[in-house]
């Protein structure tokens, strides 16, 4: 979702932003802009150069931005939009100013109450349809009428906000930059022993090229940066506050593709690898996991969109491996259960981001009734590291493609080796997820992409596609569901196999094509028995499994790995989401309408 990154400093400050906006890109975003604070205006009227433009960055370069800028800057913010209020337009793009056109903001997040603040804002001139731009206006109005300097202006602005957000204000009579966070993170970057150039961003991929000395600020607390320095403060109180530098040992993983057309199958391609890095995980500290969900009274797994069905596999792994019984519940859901939290109870919060809001709504109604939270991530430094008692990584490296694929596996393998480590199984745990990494690294080979191409061939004009699975691999239909309809917008549709009688095969026509993974154990004859019954309606089912069976019309052949099958199964549906996109003209990284980084609720 939506993206800042914001620089002051020695360099021409429209370029870095420029820079770190196309880092921001895999967040997701239909809009941008960039606001520079020219170092010498042409009149003190227009202190600002300001550009906005609808669609992607693309292959604008420091070139257009310099025209447009037009004379030397070294203060500038920039902004991804991932429109929430206001349509897709350059004048809802951010920055948005003032009326006087000295303050310019750009924001992450939802004001949920625009509405009331706009309505005692009358005498102010709106230009945009979104919540943000009462921002400027509250500053200035605070200013003109309290007569409060910018930084408390932006202060008692920011606390008269309400919702998750964040904004980074301009003032270019003072030439300060003051950030406020609200529940969406803004992480400062600072330069190597110097106190005078400073980077402002939502994650620290926007300038983690330049620094990987950070400072965070956290909920309720603001910083100003200007020719003194930097000052953090506490929205609340005012008070001053003292912050660490912390350094980040994170390897975010190649920005390029690598020579592949797209970061998507280019991240498919990792998991040959991703898993193995995956299990490399502290034995002690597992095992510390595994005790907390043994001697907890009631474990929780959270998560949304993909995070949220790979918690589901969880909820079979450990029914299945440790007999333990383990609850998975969509994040933004969670709030519902908050009745049957006690101090006992232990929530494993599932994130590929850690940024995700309805995730951290649920730790924060966790932390609200005394609950342990564990998050399971892959960005280092994110906010729900942060909120959380204690975090393990799931090393897949950065995943830029809108669409999860190796985050998703990492997550399950871990989930798998934590089931095994609370069934006193660790090591067994390990080889068998091995045995499946050294599977994948096999099965991922250009004979097998191929195989899949021709399918997608044969798919690309059907409009429905149905998933089955069962047990572990039920979950594994509905993630396969949601990679078809993000990345080649199939619409597609998982159930439990048992679960077609019931509703689902009133659907099937001659040609429906359907998916039935038919994993190599228990759930297996029940599984045949489900997919002939769609092939007996006319139904064309493709088959993922070890074995090829006479009800497949098309067998997509996956390695035998035991409990490790739903790392496995998931891989071929990605593959074929991704040539079926490549064919229809779908950009597979940026699918419309979605957000990789979800900061709203
Ligand atoms: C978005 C992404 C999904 C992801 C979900 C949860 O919808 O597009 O790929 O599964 O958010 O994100 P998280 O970062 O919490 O795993």
């Amino acid at each position: 979702m939506c993206g800042i990154i914001a620089y002051a400093g020695n360099k021409p400050a429209a370029n870095v932003v420029l820079e770190g906006l196309k880092k921001l890109e895999y967040r997701g975003y239909d809009s941008w802009g960039i606001v520079a604070l020219a170092d010498k205006a042409e009149n003190a009227e227009r202190p600002f150069y300001v550009i906005k433009r609808v669609g992607k960055i693309g292959g604008i370069n420091w070139d257009y931005v310099s025209e447009a800028i037009r004379g030397e800057s070294h203060v500038a913010v920039g902004h991804t939009r991932w429109s929430t209020h206001g349509g897709v337009t350059e004048q809802n793009a951010h920055p948005h100013l003032d009326c006087s056109g000295k303050i310019a903001v750009v924001h992450n997040g939802i004001v949920d109450n625009h509405q009331e603040i706009r309505a005692g804002l009358g005498s102010h001139r709106f230009l945009s349809q979104t919540d943000t731009e009462v921002i400027p206006h509250l500053i200035e109005e605070l200013m003109s009428k309290e007569e409060l300097d910018f930084i408390a202006a932006v202060r008692k602005a920011a606390s008269t906000l309400k919702g998750r957000s964040a904004f980074v204000a301009i003032n270019s009579e003072t030439r300060q930059m003051a950030a406020a966070r609200k529940g969406t993170p803004l992480i400062i970057g600072l330069h190597e022993n110097s106190n005078e150039e400073f980077f402002i961003a939502s994650d620290v991929t926007a300038f983690l090229d330049y620094t990987n000395k950070v400072m965070y600020i956290d909920d309720n607390e603001m910083a100003v940066v200007d020719g003194g320095g930097i000052a953090f403060s506490s929205l609340t109180s005012g008070n001053e506050l003292k912050k660490r530098v912390v350094e980040i040992h994170w390897h975010v993983g190649s920005a390029e593709k690598d020579g592949y057309d797209h970061f998507l199958i280019k991240e498919v391609m990792e998991q040959k690898h991703t898993i193995a890095a995956a299990i490399n995980q502290d034995d002690a500290k597992i095992l510390a996991v595994a005790n907390d969900v043994k001697s907890a009274f009631g474990t929780f797994f959270v998560g949304c969109g993909t995070a949220g069905k790979t918690c589901m596999v969880a909820e079979y792994l450990f029914s299945k491996i440790s007999g333990k019984h383990i609850n998975s519940v969509v994040a933004s859901e969670f709030s519902n259960y908050q009745h049957y939290l006690t101090p006992k109870t232990l929530m494993i919060a599932v994130s590929q981001s850690g940024e995700t809001a309805d995730v951290l709504e649920a730790i924060d109604v966790a932390k609200s009734k005394n609950v342990r939270v564990v998050s399971l991530l892959n960005v280092f430094g994110s906010t729900m590291m942060r909120a959380s008692d204690d975090f393990f990584m799931v090393n897949a490296g950065a995943e830029r493609a809108v669409v999860s694929t190796k985050a998703t596996t990492a997550q399950i393998a871990v989930l798998t080796l934590l089931a095994y480590a609370t069934a006193g199984k660790l090591q067994e745990g390990k080889l068998l997820l091995m045995n499946a990494a050294s599977a994948v690294n096999d099965m991922l080979n250009p004979r097998y992409e191929e195989r899949i191409k021709k399918l997608a061939l044969q798919l690309v004009d059907k409009k429905d596609v149905f998933i089955i699975g069962r047990g572990l691999n039920y979950p594994i239909a509905l993630e396969a569901a949601i990679k078809l309809q993000e990345t080649c917008y199939t619409h597609a549709q998982g159930f439990a196999g048992g679960e077609l009688k019931h509703g689902p095969l009133a659907l099937i026509e001659d040609g429906t094509a359907c998916i039935a993974i038919v994993a190599n154990d228990e759930t297996k004859q029940d599984m045949i028995s489900n997919a002939a019954e769609v092939k007996a309606r006319g139904g064309y089912i493709i088959g993922i499994a070890p074995e090829n069976n006479e009800v497949f019309d098309y067998w997509l052949k996956v390695p035998d790995v035991g409990n490790a099958s739903p790392i496995v199964n998931i891989i071929p549906v990605q593959i074929l989401a991704y040539h079926i996109a490549v064919l229809r003209g779908i950009n597979p990284d940026y699918p419309r309408n979605l957000a990789k980084v979800c900061t709203t609720k």
